[in-house]
């Protein structure tokens, strides 16, 4: 996947696998703001892996609660390889895993299993460990990433941790903060995206509102008028993300009445229950998506 600038960002990712594929891991926490092209950039970066194992799990709201869940998610294509591991170590991955009868572990003991698991899967090709959303990740889980984090030092092992700013227990592993996109590549952005014939004055007037925060320039562009943005964008808001969350629940607004309703229906049940009691059809998808704008 090619992205629009992040050139010294993607350098910085570079030099952690180049850095790791050599025998010297590391770890980097990329931060930024929703929307500000954190999934993007690691996916960039994960593009250019050859030859690695990448394992990749990412936070989940409704899950943060649930301990470890997002570690489960992370080894779950590896837990099988546990029987290299010593009887302690074993034993604390599989009560992560709901496997065997004991009580989980200690988050000492988890950190020390997973790290042993890496090691051994690294001697075969160098790991890379991807966990996007840690802001939403449950608390074992960051505490054992930050644990293994801190000692693939002498590994094959790259850790990469996306997350907006405030995630607690990363401060004190390597930082890679994202900050909007400067004019001329937001403009580039907006300009490869955005329906053809926008004049200048409409493109400057998407860039400055967007404070080159990618998603915005993507979804600000996608709608603006031959006369500029549409009027209900005109006064300021707080921030880009107030601009977003209003211009989605406009797009919500449009929804026929029936398929509002249902759509209501169905993320109450996915903030509570953490799924849709019924699956969704793909049709009743395909209309949801059309008019909130996801449609390709
Ligand atoms: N540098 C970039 N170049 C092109 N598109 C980008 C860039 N950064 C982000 N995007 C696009 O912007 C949108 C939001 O990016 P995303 O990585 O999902 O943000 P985040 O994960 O930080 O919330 C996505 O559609 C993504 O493809
Ligand atoms: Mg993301």
């Amino acid at each position: 996947m090619s992205i629009v600038a992040r050139r010294d960002e993607s350098r910085v990712l570079d030099e952690l696998t180049r850095s790791a594929r050599g025998g010297q891991g590391g770890a980097v926490v990329v931060v930024g703001a929703a929307g500000m092209g954190t999934t993007a950039l690691v996916d960039s970066a994960l593009a250019g892996l050859d030859g690695w194992l990448v394992l990749r799990a990412a936070g989940s709201e409704f899950e943060r609660d649930l301990p470890y869940s997002c570690l489960r998610q992370l080894c779950a294509p590896v837990v099988e390889q546990r029987a290299a591991l010593p009887a302690v170590q074993r034993k604390a991955l599989e009560s992560v895993f709901g496997l065997g009868g004991g009580t989980t572990a200690s988050p000492l003991v988890i950190g020390l299993a997973v790290l042993g698991l890496l090691h051994e899967l690294a001697r075969r090709r160098p790991v890379c460990c991807v966990v996007d959303d840690a802001q939403w990740a449950d608390e074992g889980t960051r505490q054992v990433l930050a644990f293994v984090a801190r000692r693939v030092g002498a590994e094959r092992i790259a850790v990469v941790i996306a997350t907006r700013a405030g995630c607690p227990g990363l401060s004190d592993l390597p930082h890679l903060p994202l900050s909007g996109l400067g004019d001329a590549d937001a403009r580039s952005l907006l300009r490869s995206t955005a329906r053809p014939g926008l004049d200048d004055e409409v493109l400057d007037r998407i860039v400055a509102e967007a404070g080159g925060n990618p998603l915005a320039l993507l979804e600000f562009g996608r709608d603006a008028g031959p006369l500029g943005l549409p009027v209900h964008r005109a006064h300021h808001r707080a921030g880009v993300a107030e601009a977003l969350e209003a211009e989605f629940a406009r797009r919500a607004k449009r929804l026929p009445s029936a398929t509002r309703t249902s759509l209501s229906r169905t993320l109450r049940d996915v903030m509570s229950n953490g799924c849709a009691a019924s699956a969704p059809t793909t049709s009743w998808s395909a209309e949801v998506a059309w008019h909130l704008g996801f449609a390709q």
